[in-house]
Parts: structure tokens; C-alpha cells; sequence
């Protein structure tokens, strides 16, 4: 049996890409797989957490057991469901429950719509007012201790989704992009008793950059891996992982050998539990 490292912790996890809209048809998007925050949301209920799972895109993995999963599509409404899960005013038309084999996230889904028609606005810091992605209405005001963000944000979207399909009338075209909110930043700097772990994927120089996101995004720990090595990282099932600590926690850096992403992830939520726990 697991060590219930996280016992009564609350967890909440950003996965997968985001989808940025161009028009009703077609996205930009990146080619994150979810693998990574999945395995690590397996591993923290393992470990005695609760999870909230933030899945960004389409993410198409089943939900893993006993953990509460939420489906949003962009950047701007990955940050509002993030914010309001760390608050814990999300809604609970989005607890899942069921088994991980079964897809039942597509019935909480369909089940979410027919509850979505009362409209929100949320002022994310994004400094557009839009609507909220699904019906938080319910509020339960329990805070997230944890917030761990695995998802591959698009660092642009376009400035406005076109309403209608575009016609391809005219020989050239130009995207206009804007940047996206640093999500992990955001929520980090909002909240300073919370425990906030960053990833990073790197190519070269892997130390120094990582230690620049964790100063500069006010991370209590960020975990790196060599994306310029094939065998590991995006759609892969391995990783292998450096992990690099605030300084007020006085730890060394740690290196996870190559392994699963479950056995990764086993192990970043040990090495979270006996950090939190110092
Ligand atoms: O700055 P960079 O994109 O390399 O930082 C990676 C870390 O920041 C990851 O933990 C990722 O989930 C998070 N991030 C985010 N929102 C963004 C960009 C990155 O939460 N817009």
C-alpha cells in the first residue's frame, strides 16, 4: 500500500493542451498528450489526496477513479476553472465518480450541459470579461492545499475567434495572436500558502531555466525534463525528471531516472508529500 503522504490534501491538477479558437471549426492547439497530469492525479489519490483534474483540449483519457475531472477548452477558461477550484467555488454537477474504464466523463459532460444555461462572468486577470466554461453555481469554499500545473498552455490565441467559418477566398491570410495568462503564475501569486509545482520541458541548459520559472513564478517546485531526448516527454509513456526546490525549503535537487510516467508520478507525489510535511 501507498504511504497516505497526502491524506486529507487537497489537489487540484492542470493537464493536457488548450484549444485556442480561430473560428467555429478550426483551433490552434499543441500536441500534449494529458499522460503526465493524469498519472500524477492516479498517484495523489493513491497517496491519500483529493483530486480535482483541470483537462484542457480534448484530452482523450479516461478519468481516472475517485477523482473529479473538468473539461474546458482555451487558456482563459482553463485559469477561471483553475482559480475557482484552488478557491473551491467550483460546482459539484462536476464531481466523477465512476469508473476509470468506462468514458463516464463524457456523461458528466453531457450531464453539465444541461445545467450550463445560467451565464457568469469572472474577471480573470486576463483582461477580457468573459463567460464561465461550465455552471459553477454551488459553492463549497473548501481551499485546494496543492495546485500542479502539467498542461501544455498555448502561449497565444487569437484576439477573437471569427463567428462564422472562414472562406478560403483570399490567397494569404494573417492571424492576429495575442498572449495567453501564465496560469501557473497567476494562481501562484494569488495564493501564497498554497503548494504550487511547475513543469518545464527544456532542451538545453535545463538547471538554470528551471530555477528561473521556480524565482520567477513563485513555485515551491518545479519538475524539468529534456524534451531534446526522444525517448521521454509529450505523447511518450516514459519521462525522466530533475526536481529543483524553493529555497525556503533548504532540499536538494532530485533526478528521477527514466521510468513510466506512473512510476514518475508516484514519485513526485512522494517527494510533494514529504515536502509539504517539512
Ligand atoms: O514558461 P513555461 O511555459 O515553460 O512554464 C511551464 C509551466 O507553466 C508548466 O507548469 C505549465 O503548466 C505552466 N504554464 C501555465 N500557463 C501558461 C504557460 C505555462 O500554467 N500560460
Amino acid at each position: 500500500t501507498t504511504p497516505q503522504l497526502l491524506a486529507s490534501k487537497r489537489v487540484v491538477i492542470t493537464a493536457g493542451p488548450t484549444v485556442e479558437a480561430i473560428d467555429p471549426v478550426r483551433y490552434l492547439s499543441n500536441h500534449s498528450s494529458g499522460k503526465m497530469g493524469f498519472a500524477l492525479a492516479r498517484a495523489c489519490v493513491a497517496a491519500g489526496a483529493e483530486v480535482i483534474l483541470i483537462a484542457g483540449g480534448k484530452v482523450a483519457l479516461p478519468t481516472p477513479l475517485n477523482v473529479t475531472r473538468i473539461d474546458v477548452l482555451s487558456a482563459k477558461d482553463m485559469l477561471i476553472a483553475a482559480q475557482q477550484c484552488v478557491d473551491g467555488t467550483h460546482s459539484e454537477l462536476q464531481l466523477d465518480l465512476e469508473d476509470e474504464h468506462d468514458h463516464s466523463h463524457e456523461h458528466a459532460h453531457e450531464h453539465n450541459h444541461s445545467h450550463t444555461h445560467e451565464h457568469h462572468h469572472s474577471d480573470c486577470g486576463c483582461g477580457d470579461e468573459h463567460e464561465l466554461p461550465q455552471a459553477y453555481t454551488e459553492h463549497q469554499f473548501v481551499k485546494a492545499d496543492i495546485f500542479i500545473a502539467t498542461a501544455a498552455v498555448a502561449d497565444y490565441r487569437t484576439i477573437d475567434a471569427a463567428p462564422q467559418k472562414i472562406k478560403k477566398t483570399q490567397d494569404a491570410m494573417n492571424l492576429s495572436l495575442v498572449k495567453n495568462p501564465d496560469i501557473l503564475a497567476t494562481i501562484s501569486l494569488a495564493h501564497p500558502e498554497l503548494f504550487v509545482v511547475g513543469f518545464a520541458a527544456e532542451t538545453q541548459d535545463v538547471e538554470r531555466y528551471a530555477r528561473g520559472k521556480l524565482a520567477a513564478k513563485a513555485l515551491d517546485m518545479i519538475a524539468c525534463n529534456d524534451v531534446s531526448r526522444a525517448d521521454i516527454g509529450f505523447a511518450s509513456d516514459d519521462n525522466a525528471m530533475q526536481v529543483f526546490f524553493s529555497e525556503r525549503y533548504e532540499r536538494d535537487a532530485i533526478t528521477l531516472d527514466k521510468a513510466s510516467k506512473d512510476k514518475i508520478a508516484e514519485q513526485l507525489a512522494s517527494i510533494i508529500g514529504e515536502t509539504i510535511a517539512q
